[in-house]
């Protein structure tokens, strides 16, 4: 499995690839979310350190989504947010790195309750900060981060989590790159 496959709005994903990617259903809060198989063991994995570690409960938002998923959630989040909301942060089908099962928008427990909307994730920004030094160490980076807009045409997402394999994770969190700039190395 390529766990470094690029998807972005340079780079669609081929149908080829999807078709060689391994699913499993990860349950949570009684429902059901797809992850690659490797992603959603080392997500499992990540999850009870962040627990034991910080006391923070890390929960599945969004895990991997099809076409026509991500279709919807276009659709639906112009509704809830407009359009330029969305043409920033929900990447049209195809693009998405959601498609590869790879990418995780993550929420947190927080005062009671799973936050659910942007607005409100953002708010809880600190207690977000307690999950990042953990990702490396299980394969995954922050995607989207600050300071990085103008390489990935995406604004700071810090919910937003990718797998990419640890020595690979390790070596991006060394040099503060985001995946196009590895790739562009390669
Ligand atoms: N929010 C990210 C960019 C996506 O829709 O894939
Ligand atoms: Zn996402």
């Amino acid at each position: 499995m390529n766990y470094q496959l690029l998807v972005n709005d340079k780079h669609p994903i081929a149908k080829t690839d999807m078709e060689k990617i391994t699913l499993i259903p990860v349950i949570e809060r009684n429902q059901i979310f797809y992850l690659e198989k490797k992603v959603a063991k080392q997500y499992l994995k990540l999850k009870r350190k962040v627990l034991r570690k910080t006391g923070v409960i890390i929960a599945l938002d969004s895990a991997y989504r099809s076409i026509e998923e991500q279709q919807c959630l276009m659709e639906e989040m112009i509704q809830e947010y407009g359009v330029d909301y969305v043409s920033n942060y929900v990447a049209k089908p195809y693009t998405s790195e959601h498609h590869t099962g790879m990418a995780i928008d993550l929420t947190i427990y927080y005062q009671g309750k799973y936050l659910t909307n942007n607005f409100e994730l953002e708010k809880a920004y600190e207690e977000f900060c307690k999950i990042y030094p953990f990702l490396g160490h299980y394969g995954f980076v922050l995607r989207y981060p600050k300071g990085k807009e103008s390489i990935t045409n995406i604004p700071f997402e810090m919910w937003h989590i990718r797998y990419v394999g640890v020595k690979v994770a390790k070596k991006l969190k060394k040099r503060k790159h985001v995946l196009e700039q590895y790739k562009r190395k390669l």
